[in-house]
């Protein structure tokens, strides 16, 4: 094909791809089976192939993903990006409609919109052109995720006029696309996501955007990030303008003249939600006119004229069929319930943790049980309590054994614990268990040694203690079930890896009584050599702000211990690493820093930085990141929809910061 006939092709291509796009993916109305998109987007990648300046930053052939980044770059947003005020029940709701009324009259109309659970990202147009798509950040800089957005087929690449200008939504992860993604993970024995939310922030992390096209993400669109000039004038308009531009937007939205109106479709969906193919957190409730809207105005961080009414932990009901007991690592029983899978805020859940015998006493628990479910922090599954209506009489008392399930030695309940524990050394179960914590990503972090393989190793006696991994040899990896021979090069090559880690990991993949990670760290960078450790006097622990009495008994006599010597000589002529390689600390007093000494905590969504990103940035500035708020708290950083611990913060009146005031501090 010639040069031109190319670029009229091309042009065709273009047109018919978008207009397919857009009615699969906005309109939910293909015209066309998938195979003929396919067919004709490779028709368009062969001829931009041939002819590579014909390829447009708008081409439809982005959808699959272009090259891989180095890093995102920062974008100034040009309107910032607010969050929004949250309201937990009807009273504050009619707060809010107290304040509107207040400052506008009685004449004035609501929208009330689902409050989609992903994450907020900013799309930018010039003349009618997609351009560019960034995350929310600090509402002011956002990261540039222009490539993995693209990917995202419900969002136009062109739009039907020739405008500039910038729209704002959520990016999310079908709760449908978020059990498929799960379940592959699961087969390859990698970490699965805890909730589609996650699943969504992390795919449009990726630098790769091969990784974000293939994840199935889709967006809603709720406001345009200025109107200029366009002549609309309510925010309904604008959403049935960005609507007619070719943007998808939620149809689940309604117009509201009173808050008992707005009262309604609140309680509506609290019920509906969990029917709905994607999850939301609650119900945003906006006054509809943009003049109102000026005059109400916003404060620093959020509109006055809008607000989050966010739901309260989902709460279902299942049936609760048996108690599973596990022996952990430190010789713990506890007991699991198995219960008839049920979807709640998110993802399947079969099992809850009982934590122990006088938990299921309290709640009265029995086998049979109907109980209900909810997840704490939307993320780890409890049973909340017993419906004792459902009764039937054919419930079973469940009792505790009086010997360990797996080695039958006498269990134990020590002083002053509520937990049955099994303190044989030798117990199977509990070296087992030791294993998978010491390969686990807190610790040694060796990809590709999952809970499966791990229990194989063991069960072929290929394992016997930590050590023993670093003797594995490759014609015994390949002996065992599924593993073929790159699978088995891959796990060498992870194992060989985890030798150079710095001595933390180490420590605390040892799984030495009381020394979590944060303490392994403390240690790891006041003693830098497990050769230091290994001398160490309970004083010398004890000076340590973090190292308390107990921990520095449990150390001291850890190290006492001959097989433990032995361990860690079998380890350093295998060439693991026994030095630490981190920063060095830095002292307290030195430090011209606002965190110096303080005891800060974390709550709410941060987004420019991960979690442990901005705890380790603190501790390094001298702070100390603990998870709740007490009369010990100097601090608490509240990202968006901040819950508990922000109220608590403001109970105990400690000082509250945003996002953008922690990373100016952070950025000094
Ligand atoms: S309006 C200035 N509408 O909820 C107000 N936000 O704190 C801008 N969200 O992360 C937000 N669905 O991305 C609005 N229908 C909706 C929403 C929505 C989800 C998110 C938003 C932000 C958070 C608000």
């Amino acid at each position: 094909m010639d040069k031109q006939s190319a670029e009229k092709r091309v042009k065709e291509l273009h047109d018919v791809l978008n207009q397919y796009n857009y009615e699969y993916h906005v309109l939910d109305k293909p015209s066309v089976p998938d195979s003929e998109y396919d067919q004709l987007l490779r028709e368009l990648i062969e001829l931009e192939d041939q002819f590579p300046d014909l390829k447009t930053s708008d081409s439809p052939s982005e959808r699959v993903g272009g090259s891989i980044l180095e890093s995102f770059e920062k974008v100034e947003h040009r309107t910032p990006m607010l969050s929004l005020g949250n309201a937990f029940n009807e009273e504050d709701l009619r707060d809010f409609d107290r304040r509107v009324r207040q400052s506008v009259g009685d004449d004035f109309s609501y929208v009330c919109e689902l409050k989609i659970d992903g994450l907020a990202v900013s799309l930018r147009y010039e003349d009618g052109v997609f351009v560019q798509g960034a995350t929310r950040g600090d509402g002011t800089i956002g990261e540039d995720i222009t490539s993995n957005l693209k990917t995202i087929r419900s969002i136009p690449l062109k739009i039907s006029e020739p405008i500039s200008f910038e729209v704002r939504g959520e990016a999310f992860m079908p709760k449908g696309s978020f059990e498929a993604l799960n379940k592959v993970k699961e087969e390859k024995e990698e970490e699965p996501f805890a909730n589609p939310r996650n699943a969504a922030a992390g795919s449009l992390r990726q630098l790769d955007p091969k990784i974000a096209a293939s994840r199935n993400l889709d967006i809603f669109l709720y406001a345009l990030a200025d109107v200029g000039d366009t002549g609309i004038e309510s925010h309904s308009e604008g959403l049935d303008r960005l609507e007619r531009l070719g943007f998808k937007t939620n149809q689940e939205r309604r117009r509201c003249a009173t808050i008992e109106e707005v009262i309604e479709f609140v309680e509506g969906w609290t019920d509906k939600r969990p029917n709905l193919p994607y999850d939301i957190d609650g119900i945003v409730i906006k006054v509809d006119a943009l003049q109102q809207q000026q005059q109400l105005g916003t404060t620093a961080k959020s509109p006055r004229w809008a607000i989050a009414f966010k739901f309260p932990a989902e709460e279902v009901v299942t049936v609760l069929k048996d108690i599973e007991l596990s022996i952990g690592r430190t010789g713990v029983l506890t007991p699991t319930a198995i219960l008839d899978p049920v979807r709640v805020a998110g993802t399947t859940v079969q099992r809850a943790s009982l934590h122990n015998e006088d938990l299921i006493r309290e709640k009265d628990i029995k086998i049979g049980d109907h109980v209900v479910i909810k997840k704490a922090g939307d993320i780890i599954p409890e049973v909340v309590n017993v419906l004792e209506d459902k009764r039937t009489g054919e419930e079973q008392e469940f009792k505790m054994p009086t010997h360990c399930p797996e080695c039958d030695s006498e269990l134990v309940r020590l002083e002053g614990e509520v937990a049955l524990r099994c303190i044989n050394p030798k117990c199977p179960a509990q070296i087992r268990e030791g294993l998978i914590h010491f390969v686990s990503r807190n610790a040694m972090n060796i990809d590709g040694l999952g809970e499966k393989v791990i229990s194989q190793l063991f069960r072929e006696k290929l394992i016997e203690d930590v050590a023993d991994l670093y003797r594995l040899e490759r014609e015994q990896l390949l002996q065992l079930e599924r593993m073929g021979e790159k699978s088995v090069d891959n796990l060498l090559e992870a194992i060989e890896a985890s030798k150079e880690n710095s001595l933390e990991k180490l420590l605390f993949g040892l799984g030495v009584r009381h020394v979590g990670a944060k303490a392994a760290k403390t240690l790891a960078q006041q003693f830098h050599s497990m050769e230091k450790l290994m001398t160490v006097s309970k004083d010398e622990l004890t000076d340590i702000n973090e190292i308390g009495e107990k921990m520095a008994a449990a150390i001291v006599a850890y190290f006492d211990n001959e097989e433990v010597k032995e361990l860690i000589e079998e380890l350093k002529e295998a060439g693991v690493n026994l030095e630490y390689k981190g920063p060095k600390p830095v002292k307290v007093s030195e430090v011209d820093s606002y965190f110096a000494g303080k005891t800060v905590v974390l709550t709410g969504k941060i987004e420019v930085l991960s979690r442990n990103e901005a705890k380790d940035k603190i501790e390094m500035l001298g702070g100390k990141v603990t998870g709740s708020v007490s009369k010990k708290t100097d601090l608490v950083i509240a990202g968006e929809d901040a819950g508990s611990k922000l109220a608590k913060a403001n109970e105990l009146n400690i000082e509250v910061w945003d996002e953008d005031k922690l990373m100016e501090e952070l950025n000094r």
